[in-house]
C-alpha cells in the first residue's frame, strides 16, 4: 500500500505496487466503448487509456524526443535492402522517419491501435520522407493481423512500457518472425533519471507518473527489464545495451530536445490526473515541476538512461 502525508513528497520506492484503479477515473473514461469481456478488449481499453494520451502535445512531445535521441537510439540499426520491417505501435511515426532514412531499400509495416496517430504518422513521413516504402496497418499488437514468418525484422520503441502483459505482446511478435529473424526493442527507465539540482519534490513528482502509468496497466520502469522479458518470451541471443542521455549546458541541444522537451513534458502532463487521484496537491506538484525547469537552467543537469535491446527468432519456438 502506499502510504504518506500529502504535505510530504511520498517515499522514493518507485517500484511500490500502485493500488489505484484510473479505470474508474478520467482515463477510463477516454476508453469507454471498448469490449471489457476479452482479453483484447482488456488490452484495448489500456491501450485506449494509455497514460500519455493521444494529444496534439503529445505528438510534438514524440517527434522532439525522437528527433533528440535519434542518433543515440537508432545508431546500429540499419535493415538490408528487400528486407521486410514491421514496427510496432508505430504512434505519429516519429521513429519511423528515422527508421526510413537509415534503411531507405527495406520494406516498412507500421502499425498502431490509433487510428489518429496513423494518420498523423502517414502525414509526418509523406512530408519528411516523400517515397519511403511504408505500409500503414491500424491493428493490434496483441493479435497481430499477419501470418506466420511475415517479417525478417520487427521494431518496438516505447510500447512495452504502456502493456499489461508485454511477455504476451512479445511473443506475438515473435510468431510473425521468420526464423532467425531479428527483434529490437527500446524502453526508458524512470528509475534511471538523477539530476542537479536534487529535489525531493523532483523526484516525487517522478514517482507519481511512475504510479499512474502502472495504475494504467504499464512500467515506466520496463527498460532494466528487457532481458529476463525477451528470454521469458522465448528469444535467443538477447543482447541489452543502456543508452544514456546525460544533459548540461555545454549540450544545448540535449538541455532543449530532451530534459525541457521530452522529459519534463512527459511528467507534467501527469499533473491533473495526479492530483485528481490523490497522489499529491497542485503546490506540491507545481513544486516538483519547478524544480525538474532548474536541471534545464545554467546550473543544471540531467541524466537518464535508455535501454536498447536486439534478440533473434530461434529456429524452434
Ligand atoms: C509512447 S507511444 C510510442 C510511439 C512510437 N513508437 C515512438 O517512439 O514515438 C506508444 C504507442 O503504442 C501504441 N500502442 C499501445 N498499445 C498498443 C497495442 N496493443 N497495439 C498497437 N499499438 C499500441 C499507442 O497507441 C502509441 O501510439
Amino acid at each position: 500500500m502506499l502510504r504518506w502525508r500529502k504535505s510530504e513528497p511520498p517515499p522514493l520506492d518507485l517500484c511500490e505496487p500502485c493500488p489505484l484503479d484510473l479505470f474508474t477515473g478520467p482515463l477510463w473514461q477516454q476508453a469507454r466503448g471498448v469490449d471489457t469481456t476479452t482479453k483484447a478488449g482488456t488490452e484495448q481499453r489500456r491501450a485506449a487509456g494509455y497514460v500519455h494520451g493521444y494529444s496534439t502535445g503529445e505528438a510534438r512531445r514524440l517527434g522532439e524526443q525522437a528527433d533528440t535521441l535519434a542518433a543515440l537510439l537508432h545508431a546500429g540499426t540499419r535493415y538490408p535492402a528487400g528486407s521486410r520491417v514491421l514496427e510496432a505501435g508505430c504512434g505519429v511515426g516519429a521513429q519511423t522517419v528515422h527508421l526510413v532514412a537509415a534503411s531507405p531499400g527495406a520494406q516498412f509495416v507500421a502499425l498502431d491501435v490509433s487510428a489518429d496517430s496513423l494518420a498523423r504518422a502517414r502525414s509526418r513521413v509523406a512530408a519528411q520522407a516523400p517515397g519511403a516504402r511504408v505500409e500503414w496497418v491500424h491493428g493490434d499488437l496483441f493479435r497481430l493481423p499477419f501470418p506466420d514468418d511475415s517479417f525478417d525484422h520487427v521494431f518496438v520503441c516505447f510500447v512495452l512500457e504502456h502493456l499489461a502483459d508485454p511477455v504476451r505482446a512479445l511473443r506475438e511478435v515473435r510468431r510473425v518472425l521468420r526464423p532467425a529473424g531479428t527483434m529490437t526493442v527500446i524502453e526508458g527507465d524512470h528509475g534511471s533519471a538523477f539530476f542537479h539540482p536534487d529535489s525531493a519534490h523532483a523526484r516525487a513528482a517522478i514517482g507519481h507518473q511512475v504510479r499512474l502509468q502502472a495504475a494504467a496497466g504499464g512500467d515506466a520502469l520496463l527498460g532494466r527489464r528487457l532481458h529476463p522479458l525477451l528470454t521469458r518470451a522465448g528469444y535467443a541471443d538477447v543482447s541489452v545495451a543502456p543508452r544514456t542521455v546525460y544533459a548540461d549546458p555545454s549540450r544545448p541541444d540535449l538541455v532543449a530536445g530532451f530534459t525541457r522537451g521530452t522529459f519534463i513534458p512527459m511528467i507534467e502532463s501527469a499533473g491533473d490526473q495526479a492530483v485528481a487521484a490523490g497522489l499529491t496537491t497542485p503546490a506540491d506538484w507545481a513544486r516538483g515541476i519547478a524544480d525538474l525547469r532548474r536541471t534545464a537552467g545554467q546550473d543544471g543537469t540531467f541524466h537518464y538512461t535508455f535501454f536498447k535491446a536486439v534478440a533473434m527468432r530461434p529456429d524452434r519456438p
